[in-house]
This record gives C-alpha cells, structure tokens and sequence, in this order.
C-alpha cells in the first residue's frame, strides 16, 4: 500500500471516528453494567481470556463487541508493561526473541518464518496483521520482509503498546490503528497481503473473510492462524467449523491448510509459566490477573480431555 495514501486514509472522517470509538473518552460513556462485567466478569475459554457473555462474539450487537473490546483493552492494559508477563511468554515459548511479547499460543520462529513465506511480500509490498495485539508478530515479519506494515486492533491499549514497541524497534514503516476487524475503514485493494494469528474466532467468520477480501489486492495472500470447532457448544459461538469452506464462499482459493500438531504442547506450555508465576503476577498486576490464572487453572485440569476445538493454519489466495 501507498504510504500517502495510507497517511490519507489513517486522517479521514470514518478512520477519525473509529479511533474515537475506542478512546478512554469513549469507553466512559459506555453503561456502567457493560464496563462492571467487562472488568471482572471474565472466565476461562476455548483460547485466550474471553468475557464471559455467551453469545459475546457473535458479532451481531455493537454492544457485545464493545464488551470484548473493552475485555481485551484491560488485560492489555495490565500486561503491557508487565515485567512478569515477559517472563512468563519467555519460558513459554523460548525460541522468540526478548522484544515479542505474543498475547496467543501459536507464535514461534517456525510459524512466523511460514507465514513470512506464505505472504510472498518484500520491500515494496504492504501487509496487515489483523487483530495484532501488541504488535510483535508482525514487527518481526516486517523486519525479516522489508515490506510495510498496518496492524488492526479493536484494542487502543495494544495499538498503543505496538506503537510503542515499533518506534523502540525503529520501524518507520509500521502503522497501528484502532478499528474492528470486520470494518477496518482502510482503503479497499490497499494490501498485498494480510496475517492474522489467534483472533478471527472471535468474529463472525463470514464478516472478517469478507473485510480481508475487501482490503487485499486480486492476488493478495491471507495467512492465519485461527481454531476450529469440533463441538457445537463451544462459548465463543463465532468459532467456525471449517475456515476453509468460508474463504472459498468469499472469493478466496486455498492454497494451505493444516492443523498445527504442536498447539497443545504450546497452550500446556503458557499454562504451566501463568502457573509458575502466578504469585509474582498478582504481586504486579494484582486483580487483572484473576482471568489469566482461572483460564491456567481450568486448562490445565482438563490437559488431558478430549479436544473441542483444533488451531489451524491457513493460506489463502484472493482470486
Ligand atoms: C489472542 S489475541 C492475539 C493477538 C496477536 N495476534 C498476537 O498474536 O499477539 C486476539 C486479538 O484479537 C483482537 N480482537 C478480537 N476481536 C476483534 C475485533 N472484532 N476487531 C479487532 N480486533 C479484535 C483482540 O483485541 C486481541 O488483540
């Protein structure tokens, strides 16, 4: 993507309006029952610290979405800064490097690296990382491309965090705005390619495949990774049972698809250092942690039970 257009694009009314969406100013205006629940009603899931409201990410009421981002905006803003919660994704997957701090399961030099190759981008190319969360993963493949980068996250404290870490890291070329991923506001065909990691089950699947189609040039690559359910009850209800089937109805072809045979060791893993640190991570963060050790807790005890959902990693090509 152009930059000035981008710049162009980042100061329009509609972009202008979504950042003030997600602005502190904003979030104090929404009903003290959605801010109560989103802070302390939260249990443990499928992936990932998920607010409790059943049909929460279905994707059909603003007001749910406004529930999870807010969810997301306070653990975010808990572990940002968080010397312990380093320390716990260091242990957890030790092959990253000390500045990428993942908020999922999936990241490893090995997935990062595929996804690099998948995406077929360089220096002059442009790509997403949609719902990128701190930003790490993809600083770490617009280093190792060249190309340029815009992260998505309905989430202003991760997009500030992945501000943030791209400026420390020196990255000029990277861009974070604060939008939904079903309705991003960027310009349509602006990007060459687009990654995700660990987050479109938390959208109604047909509403994100439709927005990637949107802002990918023909051609462009989608590499993701995401669950899949198994069961028909998972509490998440946006979680789909076959990514693939949804891409092909969107005007996508496949061009990968696996299912990542190492993401439970991975979760197991994450669990085991949430557990090991978990004195020193309410020492620091104090009750923003309770999510993060219910979810320890409870996946850990059922490590061994059969799996309702699998992690898959997807490409896919816009035709
Ligand atoms: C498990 S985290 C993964 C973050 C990041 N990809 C990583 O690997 O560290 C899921 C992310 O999805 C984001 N998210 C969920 N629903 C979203 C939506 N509708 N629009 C934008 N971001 C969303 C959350 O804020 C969160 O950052």
């Amino acid at each position: 993507m152009r930059l000035a257009r981008l710049r162009q694009c980042l100061q329009s009314p509609k972009t202008i309006r979504l950042l003030k969406r997600s602005s502190p100013a904003h979030r104090s205006k929404i009903s003290p029952r959605s801010a109560r629940s989103s802070g302390t009603d939260l249990r443990a899931s499928e992936n990932a610290w998920i607010p409790r409201t059943a049909n929460l990410f279905s994707g059909e009421s603003t007001r749910a979405v406004d529930e999870a981002r807010l969810a997301f905006d306070s653990m975010y803003s808990a572990i940002a800064g968080s010397r312990v919660y380093r320390q716990i994704t260091h242990r957890a997957f030790p092959d990253l490097p000390e500045w990428l701090i993942p908020y999922s399961v999936s990241p490893s030099l090995v997935l990062l690296e595929r996804i690099a190759q998948s995406l077929n981008i360089g220096p002059a190319s442009s790509f997403m990382d949609l719902a990128c969360g701190m930003g790490g993963p993809g600083l770490w493949i617009c280093e190792r491309t060249g190309a340029s980068l815009v992260g998505v996250d309905f989430s202003a404290a991760a997009i500030s965090a992945a501000t943030t870490l791209a400026r420390h890291r020196g990255i000029a070329r990277a861009t974070f705005v604060s939008a939904d991923a079903t309705d991003t506001g960027l310009p349509e065909k602006s990007f060459d390619g687009l990654m995700s990691i660990d987050a479109i089950q938390f959208m109604d699947a047909r509403s994100v495949a439709t927005e990637i189609a949107r802002v990918l040039r023909p051609g462009g690559i989608a590499a993701l990774t995401t669950m899949e359910a198994l069961v028909d009850d998972l509490p998440v209800a946006t979680v789909a049972k076959d990514y693939r089937a949804v891409f092909k109805t969107t005007g996508f072809s496949i061009c990968d698809y696996e299912q990542l045979a190492d993401s439970a060791e991975k979760d197991n893993a994450l669990f085991e250092s949430i557990d090991l640190y978990r004195d020193a991570l309410v020492k620091e963060i104090g009750e923003a942690a309770s999510p993060m050790l219910e979810e320890a807790d409870e996946r850990l005890k059922r490590a061994k039970a059969p799996p309702r959902a699998r992690k898959i990693f997807l490409v896919a090509q816009l035709q």
